[in-house]
Parts: structure tokens; sequence; C-alpha cells
């Protein structure tokens, strides 16, 4: 498992996959806002399910994150679209409801840069985000994710288009513990 200050970070487990899948894949503003595939309902116990992890592709890294202290289970973290020949990465996160705005978001994210630039040596991690979701935009600049630009109108969410923020953190930029 990989620690960060309030969270950890392990490999999906059987009993993770209703609970994720309900709380976050069935929400379909929640998805439609948080994944740029579309919603479609899923029949439970799928391997379908976008929350059952396929632990043959090199290119997704996905865990469950779960509280220190308690081990519960709080959400969804992943580095995906891992290039080994650009030496970068994608972060994703995503939380269970009851479990936003307790600093567990800030706290992935920075577990997920020390797994990306730490455990394996990428270069580079960036983060897409619709521009009007603060959270997540506080949580990858607390980091010290630049923002990069604005992908105009490059989302579908729900009857509109919205713009995306771009923003990218290099190894030689990241201060392990710096949350400013
Ligand atoms: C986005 C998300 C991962 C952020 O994680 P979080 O644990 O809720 O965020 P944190 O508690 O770490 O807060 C990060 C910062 O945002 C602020 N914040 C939290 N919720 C906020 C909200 N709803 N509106 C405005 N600011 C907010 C916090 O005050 C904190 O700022 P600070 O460091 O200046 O105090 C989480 O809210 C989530 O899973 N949301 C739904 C899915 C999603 O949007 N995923 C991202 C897709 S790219």
């Amino acid at each position: 498992m990989l620690k960060g200050g309030k969270v950890g970070l392990r490999a999906r487990h059987e009993d993770d996959i209703p609970i994720l899948q309900a709380e976050l894949y069935d929400d379909v503003a929640n998805h439609s806002r948080a994944d740029t595939r579309p919603w479609r309902p899923i029949t439970p116990g799928s391997t379908a399910s976008k929350v059952v992890v396929d632990d043959e592709d090199e290119r997704l890294a996905a865990f469950s994150v779960v509280e220190l202290d308690s081990g519960t289970l709080v959400g969804s973290a992943e580095l995906w679209h891992i290039d080994h020949h650009n030496r970068s990465a994608h972060i994703g996160v995503s939380l269970l409801p009851s479990s936003r705005g307790k600093g567990y978001g800030t706290d992935v994210v920075a577990v997920l840069c020390h797994y990306a630039f730490t455990v394996r040596g990428l270069r580079r991690v960036q983060i897409e985000t619709l521009a009007d979701n603060a959270a997540m935009l506080r949580a990858a600049e607390r980091n010290g994710f630049v923002r990069e630009g604005v992908l105009r109108s490059s989302a579908w969410v729900m009857g509109e288009f919205l713009d995306e923020v771009l923003l990218g953190l290099l190894a030689e930029e990241w201060k392990p513990d710096s949350k400013g």
C-alpha cells in the first residue's frame, strides 16, 4: 500500500467494486463530470464495469483509496495513459460523496505523484478537469501543478459543452512534502 498523510492507495478488492459502482459510476451526473467517456448502464457483477480493474493493462495503475486510520474505502484513483516513451501519465481521482472536502483528494494527488515520479520514474504528470471543478483544481495546485491551458468546449457534460483546464507537473518541480 502507498501511504499519504490521511489516505492509503491499495489494489482494488472484490468488495470495493459494488460500492464504487453504486456511489460513483451509477451517479450519472458525477460520472459525466468526472469521466470523458459516456455513461451507460452496466450490469452489477459485469467485468465490463469501469470500476473493475484490468490488471493486464500496463498503461494503467488503478487504486482503491482507503482511510489510513480505519481502512474504510473512500474512493478510486488512477494513473492512466502511462507512456514510457514520453515518460508521462494522467491522474484521475474520484471520491465517494461522503468523503469529499476532507483533504483526501489533495493527499491522493500527492501519493499519485510519489508513485509516478519515484516508483515509476516518470517525468511529467497531467490532470484535465472541468474549469468549474474548484476542488480538483485546488487539490492539483496545492501539489504544485501549473495551469497550462484551457481546452475550450472540450467536454460534453449533461447537455452542454464545458471547458476543461489542463494542469501539469514535472518531476523537477515536484516537492514531495509541500502543500503550498
Ligand atoms: C475533486 C475531488 C477529488 C477533490 O477531493 P476533495 O477531497 O474533495 O478535496 P480536498 O478536501 O482535498 O480539497 C482541496 C481544496 O479544494 C477546496 N474545496 C473542497 N471542496 C470544494 C468545493 N466543493 N468547492 C470549492 N472548493 C472546494 C478545499 O477547501 C481545499 O482547498 P484548500 O487546500 O485551500 O483548503 C473530490 O471532490 C471528488 O472526488 N469529486 C467528484 C469527482 C471529481 O470531480 N473528480 C475529478 C475529476 S478530474
